[in-house]
């Protein structure tokens, strides 16, 4: 199972971030997080697909965007076209997921679910099989820069016991000290933002990081 790290652009300047996303890319990454959120999912507002397709031209990469929006299914057509190959949405957000998840393979998107630490893994049980990647919160979805919930690794754990191939995904609070537990809890796609964003030298701090994935 290979390991990869999924940048967040979140932390970074939004209005000057093509550079640091080729140098990501350059230093290691392999997929682009985008955070979406629609203020009602979570209190903030990010960004949406006219600026996720802007930045596709950036990179070839893949673009994972990370929908913390209600009536995730809205935005479905409009961030496929805008480039992203895999579409990540709430459990919480929809009670429609295993149709959701039918919906994005039809798109031939790969399709991911997500969910919020105070959410149990037996919300995703039910379509473990259908989904490519499982995105564990190590924090409560809507901000950068948060730490690192510990308790979120017993479910990662979980449903690697259940699924040795799923990609489990963690986001939220990763850097070089939470990274490693959340690696030998059995995730295998790692979000880091802030860290990276704060970092004086990116290249450098993403071939640690990316190192650090194994
Ligand atoms: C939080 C987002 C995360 C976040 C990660 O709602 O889903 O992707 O930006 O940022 P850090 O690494 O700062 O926790
Ligand atoms: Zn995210």
């Amino acid at each position: 199972m290979t390991c990869d790290l999924a940048p967040s652009i979140l932390s970074f300047d939004l209005t000057d971030i093509r550079q640091s996303v080729r140098t990501l890319v350059a230093s290691g990454a392999s997929i682009v997080h985008l955070d979406v959120m629609d203020g009602q999912f979570v209190p903030p507002i990010t960004f949406g697909d006219s600026y996720t397709k802007s930045l596709r031209s950036c990179t070839d990469a893949l673009f994972e965007a990370h929908l913390m929006v209600n009536t995730p299914e809205h935005q479905f057509e409009a961030f496929a076209a805008a480039g992203c190959g895999r579409i990540i949405f709430h459990a919480e957000a929809t009670v429609h997921s295993h149709r959701l998840i039918q919906r994005l393979r039809t798109m031939n998107v790969e399709p991911g679910i997500a969910i919020n630490p105070g959410t149990p893994v037996e919300a995703v049980l039910p379509v473990l099989d259908m989904v490519d990647i499982v995105l564990v919160m190590t924090v409560n979805p809507g901000w950068g820069g948060q730490v690192f919930i510990s308790s979120a690794l017993e479910k990662v754990r979980r449903i690697r016991d259940l699924r040795p191939n799923v990609h489990i995904e963690v986001d939220g609070g990763i850097d070089p000290h939470t990274l490693p537990m959340a690696r030998e809890a059995g995730a295998n796609v790692f979000v880091v933002g802030s860290h990276l964003a704060r970092s004086a030298e990116l290249a450098q701090a993403t071939k640690e990081i990316v190192a650090l994935c194994g």
